[in-house]
């Protein structure tokens, strides 16, 4: 089929990318130049593993091209999929759906013939008949088909997350369109996915709702672990032992610092919003939203206690500064928060980080990156494992050795038994939801 995704962020690269692989022609669409010419060699943007040599493999077989002309690649494409991104509004909680009805403005003035418009972009209830009726508004009824086919992807994990999914959701009415996306997501189907096909509403509603429900999940699991540290308990034994119960299923049950990233923060917030504005209180988002605030908090007083309340010229270091392991991306990382808070009050940072050094980071003037694992954690007072990179799964504790110093080590992702090798090292281990005797 001829595809076109407008939007080269990480859901349009990848999805794009992605549906070239599975035999289609796709024309990747962005307004950036500079950007594109990067993409035509080969070179990504974002770290995200595979994704450059799928996108060389599909160059190489010509199913996949890069543009910035989008109504010459809309007019050669029968699927037109809006990918560009909605960040949060300047209210703070609402999503700036600008890009979005600018692309769906601009589709309606110049295309003449008919194109199914997908929203691949997270957007709220009700956004794809607001599309509908830009649409329509210089046209007749009818010439585009409006559709909401949401996207699931993790970072990190986004290219099995496309070709693996658990279930492949297509918001529409039209019978027509329903059977040309089962035939597009064929493949994918064949390989196990389901294929829920709701309307449009149900399927932006699907998105958010689904993001919502995982970060309760992540919500829930933090408030027990806090538990688990008053009351002696080890909360990997509890996320074992319910998420067992397969009504409960054990993923997405590993307690940690607040949730980050360029989704679970902001859909959270935008799903509340909406549930406001149709005078449906979504209670439960909510806490879920104040809760990972307060865990924010939470860390940051642990880390005080750990360290006696004495932070100032204390050296801390983190081991991993994005949000999760396996990207670069530092939005919503909670490492961002507290190094800010702790630099405040007059600590020096150490960070070492596999995707490289930070620019936002590199501005504070007492925030220094290392290459080197072993020369950031070299005689600092506090060690901080932020991320879950596979390389702090096996660190080499004699290297860590201070001779003059204990070597203190906060664990945020439980990455080490708290029980076994650590204290014959003479380390002090501090880790999540696990007795916290700081
Ligand atoms: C998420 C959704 O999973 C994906 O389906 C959606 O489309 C985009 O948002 P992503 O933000 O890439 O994906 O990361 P995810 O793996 O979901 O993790 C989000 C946050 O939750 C991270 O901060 C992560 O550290 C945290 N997390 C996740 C936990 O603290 N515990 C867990 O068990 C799982």
């Amino acid at each position: 089929m001829k595809i076109c995704f407008i939007g080269t962020g990480y859901v349009g690269l990848v999805s794009g990318v992605c549906f070239s692989d599975l035999g289609n022609s796709v024309i990747c669409i962005d307004k950036d130049r500079e950007k594109l010419t990067q993409l035509e060699n080969g070179d990504i943007p974002i770290f995200e593993p595979g994704l450059s040599e799928l996108v060389r493999k599909n160059l190489d077989a010509g199913r996949l091209s890069f543009s910035d002309d989008l109504i010459g690649s809309i007019k050669k494409s029968d699927i037109v999929f809006i990918a560009v991104g909605t960040p949060t509004a300047k209210d703070g909680v609402s999503a700036d759906l600008s890009q979005v009805f600018t692309v769906a403005k601009l589709i309606s003035k110049r295309i003449k013939s008919h194109k199914i418009i997908v929203t691949k972009s997270t957007v709220p209830i009700g956004t794809g008949d607001k599309i509908e009726k830009i649409l329509n508004k210089n046209k007749k009824k009818g010439l585009f088909t409006i559709i909401s086919n949401p996207e699931f992807l993790r970072e990190g994990e986004a290219i099995k997350d496309f070709k693996y999914p658990d279930r492949v959701v297509i918001g529409t009415n039209d019978k027509r369109v329903i059977k040309i996306f089962n035939e597009l997501y064929r493949p994918i189907i064949n390989k196990g996915a389901a294929f829920v096909s709701c309307s449009r509403r149900a399927a932006e509603l699907i998105k958010y709702a689904s993001n919502a429900f995982l970060a309760t999940k992540i919500s829930f699991i933090n408030e027990i672990a806090n538990l688990c540290e008053k009351v002696h308990v080890n909360i990997d034994d509890v996320s074992v032992g319910i998420g067992l119960d397969k009504r409960i299923g054990s993923r997405f049950l590993r307690a940690g610092p607040a949730y980050g990233g360029s989704c679970f923060p902001k859909d959270t917030k935008a799903l509340a919003k909406v549930g406001k504005n149709y005078n449906s209180p979504l209670s439960i988002v909510n806490s879920v939203i104040n809760f990972n605030e307060k865990r924010k908090k939470d860390i940051e007083n642990n880390i005080y206690k750990i360290l006696h309340n004495k932070i100032k010229n204390k050296i801390i270091c983190f081991l991993g500064v994005t949000f999760k392991a396996n990207t670069d991306d530092l939005r919503d990382s909670s490492a961002i928060n507290l190094i800010s808070k702790f630099v405040k009050k007059g600590a020096k940072i150490n960070y070492y980080e596999p995707t490289g050094s930070k620019e936002i980071l590199d501005k504070h003037k007492n925030v220094k990156y290392f290459d080197d694992l072993y020369l950031a954690v070299k005689k600092v007072d506090l060690i901080i494992i932020h991320t879950e990179w596979d390389e702090f799964k096996n660190l080499n504790f004699s290297k860590i050795k201070n001779n003059d110093k204990k070597v203190i080590i906060y664990d945020l992702r439980n990455l080490y038994d708290n029980r076994s090798f650590i204290n014959k090292n003479n380390i002090s281990y501090y880790s999540i939801g696990r007795p916290f005797n700081a």
